[in-house]
C-alpha cells in the first residue's frame, strides 16, 4: 500500500506523519511505502524544519534525509491514500482531482479534525507530535486489521 502525507510546506507536520507511519509500519511488519508532499513549492529540495527534525529525534525517528517536494497531479496515480493535515490541504489537493475515484482518496489525516500549523510558534511541536503519532499508531492498527 502507498500512502501520501500532505501539508502545506512539507517541512513540519507531513514530514513528521511521514517519518513515524514509516517507522511504527517497519516495527509492525506491515508493508507500507509512505512519501509526503506539500501543496506548496517554497520549500521544494528542502530539508524539513529543524524543530521537526528535532522532535522526531526524541523519539528515535530520523526526518532529516526528508527532502520537500510539491504535490502534483500525477500522486493521485501512485498513492492509494493520500491524507492530508488541514482543510486548506483538502481543499487545494481535491481542486486538482483529474475524477472522482481521485477525490476518494483524499481523507484528513486525523479523521474529522486538523492538525494545526506549528510554524510559527516553536511550543506546538511536542502537541503536534504526539498528535501525529497516536493517529499513526491507529492507522497501523487499522491497515493490519484489513490485512
Ligand atoms: P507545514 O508548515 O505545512 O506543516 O510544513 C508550514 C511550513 C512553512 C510554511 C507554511 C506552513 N511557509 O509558509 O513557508
Amino acid at each position: 500500500m502507498n500512502i501520501l502525507m500532505v501539508c502545506l510546506g512539507n517541512i513540519c507536520r507531513s514530514p513528521l506523519a511521514h517519518g513515524v507511519l514509516e517507522h511504527k509500519a517497519k516495527e509492525a511488519g506491515l508493508a507500507l511505502s509512505v512519501d509526503s508532499a506539500g501543496t506548496g513549492s517554497w520549500h521544494i529540495g528542502d530539508p524539513p524544519d529543524r524543530r521537526s527534525v528535532a522532535v522526531a529525534q526524541q523519539y528515535g525517528v530520523d526526518i532529516s534525509a526528508q527532502r520537500g517536494r510539491q504535490f502534483s497531479k500525477a500522486d493521485f496515480g501512485r498513492y492509494d491514500h493520500i491524507l492530508v493535515m488541514d482543510r486548506a490541504n483538502l481543499r487545494d489537493v481535491n481542486a486538482i482531482a483529474p475524477d472522482a475515484a481521485a477525490r476518494a482518496k483524499v481523507t484528513l489525516f486525523l479523521d474529522d479534525q486538523e492538525v494545526p500549523d506549528p510554524y510559527w510558534d516553536d511550543a506546538l511541536f511536542e502537541p503536534t507530535y504526539q498528535l501525529i503519532d497516536k493517529r499513526c499508531t491507529q492507522l497501523i492498527a487499522l491497515w493490519k486489521k484489513e490485512g
